[in-house]
């Protein structure tokens, strides 16, 4: 049996660019490997091993036995499997033949935004370990209007029903409704319902809740209840962001 794969699908999986562009750059003579131009379009790589460069600049490994995707989750799902109440879980909205994908944390039930599911354990584990401190953006609708000073105590941190403590945050108003007033919350850390009870804190409950961006990926443009793969790039962009290696 032949070892490693093609040059040109390592490079196109690795998100170098299309396996046809590949190739003509590899008949071009912009690619090494482990230090040598290589023209031929048979040359098979070892990912991981052999160390490819394109125009000088090394090709990481593609990251291809791991699947992430991003759900735009909608209320009324769980994230946590066998739900004691039987209710729905987010599992059942991403299919994905041959898949088992995880929820990277926790939405409640009625959150909606921005979840990432993965069947990748590192980066899971990586993205929301406290250490890190990776920012997850919130948008929540509260009751009433809050004044200057609750947004203040909300940034500063606020203590919690349970006597902890908030570490500190960025908090804005966007928009005031007749029923509520919409606010961005920036937090750098993941307790359970955090926003909830940050919210209820400062005598202002949620409303509504939807969770839009997390390090450096947001929801944008994916529409409710629906999923899509993540890119090699955007992978490895939450890699740095939760100081993985690859
Ligand atoms: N904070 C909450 O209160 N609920 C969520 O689902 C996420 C963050």
């Amino acid at each position: 049996m032949e070892q490693g794969i093609r040059l040109q699908k390592y490079m196109a999986e690795a998100g170098v660019g299309s396996r046809r562009k590949c190739e003509e750059w590899i008949q071009a003579g912009l690619v090494e490997v482990n230090g040598l131009r290589v023209t031929e379009l048979g040359t098979r790589v070892d990912p991981g091993k052999d160390e490819v460069k394109f125009r000088g600049k090394t090709v990481n490994p593609p990251l291809r036995e791991k699947t992430t995707v991003l759900l735009h989750k909608p209320a009324g799902y769980v994230t946590t499997s066998h739900d004691q109440f039987g209710r729905k879980d987010v599992c059942d909205l991403v299919k994905i033949p041959g898949k088992r994908l995880y929820p990277v944390g926790r939405l409640d039930y009625q959150t909606t935004g921005f979840l990432l599911l993965t069947d990748d354990g590192d980066l899971a584990f990586h993205l929301t370990h406290p250490k890190h401190h990776i920012p997850r953006v919130y948008e929540a609708k509260v009751k009433g209007t809050p004044d200057q000073a609750a947004l203040s105590r909300l940034e500063r941190g606020v203590r919690l029903e349970d006597g902890y403590k908030t570490k500190p945050a960025r908090v804005r108003i966007l928009k005031k409704e007749a029923e509520g007033t919409w606010i961005e919350f920036t937090l750098y850390e993941g307790k359970n319902h955090q926003v909830r009870r940050m919210a209820r804190a400062v005598g202002y409950p949620v409303l509504r809740l939807r969770r839009v961006a997390m390090g450096p990926l947001r929801l944008e443009g994916l529409p409710e209840g629906k999923y899509r793969l993540l890119t090699e790039k955007e992978v490895r962009m939450l890699y740095k962001a939760s100081g993985m290696k690859e």
